[in-house]
């Protein structure tokens, strides 16, 4: 592997303007991303993955009052320092994104050909039937029968499945160098899911891209990534090659995540395991250890101090005071369930 990275994210922070003040989403949040690697970034609701992928192409309005700070490298170039014309020509060309929801992200009163090709002729300068020819060509590598005829269709009148598939097809149109992928398949059922990950993954390969692929999924993340990011309150708080991360973990929050994936053998009665508690607000965010109040190895000084992420092994890094004792064996199954305990620490 080359090892320059494509993107080289350091010290991130992000905030947003909020009534109650200013709050802060992702905050100091480092990590690299290779050509060629996908690597998987996962975390509960709230946690800062989206705003994390937003950041890196700046996709917050002019007026909004988002602030950004740290460095986002890519391709040897600052994005935060940027001119937006000099971003514009990135977005969507040398990196794209990938959304949630398609039907928010096309526009409902253009063609899905013209929505393709417009972003074809924008960042390549393609004539419009050289566009449009290569949109008929991506609609078919993303599995959409009869591209020819499908061109000429607004979105409502396809599938959430296939709306999908437009969007990788838009996303892919410009060859991009990083792809980043926040949820892709979540709106779609488990076989067109798996579908649409093989198909990412093989124009992936095919064109030696880097992707970020954002997901609640563990499953998926054991599948098709080889290096995971683990966020909480907006910071990372481990981050490992998959199968480390799979096998050791070492923060007890991604103990938490890990246990709550529903096994395929598991028997469907048996009560899931749920991480207790609650994310913080970010308005109130703790001095300490953020996942403290909700951690079953917190002590004080777990609530006094915060902890870096540190070195934990070959690149292996971990945000907590007591990571090695969760590397003893059985140390995982440790209780989640000291509730009391906690509550007095906390107080
Ligand atoms: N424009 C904004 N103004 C204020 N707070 C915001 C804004 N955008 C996001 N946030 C807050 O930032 C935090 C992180 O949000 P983000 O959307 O990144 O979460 P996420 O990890 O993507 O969650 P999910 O898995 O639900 O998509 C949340 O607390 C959210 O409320
Ligand atoms: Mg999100």
């Amino acid at each position: 592997m080359n090892r320059t990275p494509l993107l080289d994210v350091k010290h991130l922070r992000t905030r947003f303007p909020t009534e109650r003040g200013e709050v802060t989403a992702v905050d100091g949040v480092s990590f690299q991303v290779y050509a060629g690697e996908t690597v998987g970034l996962v975390g509960e609701s709230g946690c800062g993955k989206s705003v994390t992928s937003l950041s890196i192409l700046r996709l917050f309005g002019k007026h909004s009052g988002t602030r950004l700070e740290g460095e986002i490298n890519f391709e040897g170039k600052n994005l935060l320092t940027m001119s937006l014309e000099e971003i514009q020509k990135i977005r969507g060309n040398r990196i794209s994104m990938i959304f949630q929801d398609p039907m928010s992200s096309l526009n409902p009163v253009l063609t899905i050909g013209d929505q393709i090709a417009e972003s074809i002729i924008r960042h390549q300068g393609a004539s419009k039937k050289a566009a449009l020819e290569k949109t008929v060509e991506m609609l078919r590598l993303v599995g959409i029968p009869s591209p020819e005829q499908r061109v000429f269709d607004y979105p409502h009148q396809l599938s959430g499945g296939m709306r999908q598939r437009v969007m990788i097809a838009m996303g892919l149109s410009c060859q991009p160098k990083l792809l980043i992928a926040d949820e892709p398949t979540t709106a779609l059922d488990v076989t067109i899911q798996a579908q649409i990950l093989d198909l990412m993954l093989e124009v992936k390969e095919r064109l030696n891209m880097g992707m970020i692929l954002i997901t609640h999924d563990l499953g998926v993340v054991a599948e098709v990534c080889s290096r995971v990011l683990v966020m909480y309150l907006g910071q990372i708080v481990e981050e490992a090659p998959v199968e480390t991360l799979f096998e050791h973990p070492k923060h007890p929050y991604t103990v938490g995540l890990l246990r709550s994936i529903p096994t395929l053998e598991g028997n469907r009665s048996e009560k899931l395991h749920v991480i207790e508690g609650m994310v913080p607000s970010l308005h109130q965010i703790p001095q300490g250890c953020r996942f403290a109040q909700r951690c079953p190895y917190a002590d004080r000084l777990c609530f006094d101090q915060a902890p870096d992420l540190t070195e934990a092994g070959r690149d292996h890094k971990v945000r907590c005071w007591h990571q090695d004792k969760l590397s003893l064996e059985g140390g995982m199954e440790l209780a989640f369930e000291t509730r009391e305990r906690r509550e007095t620490l906390s107080g």
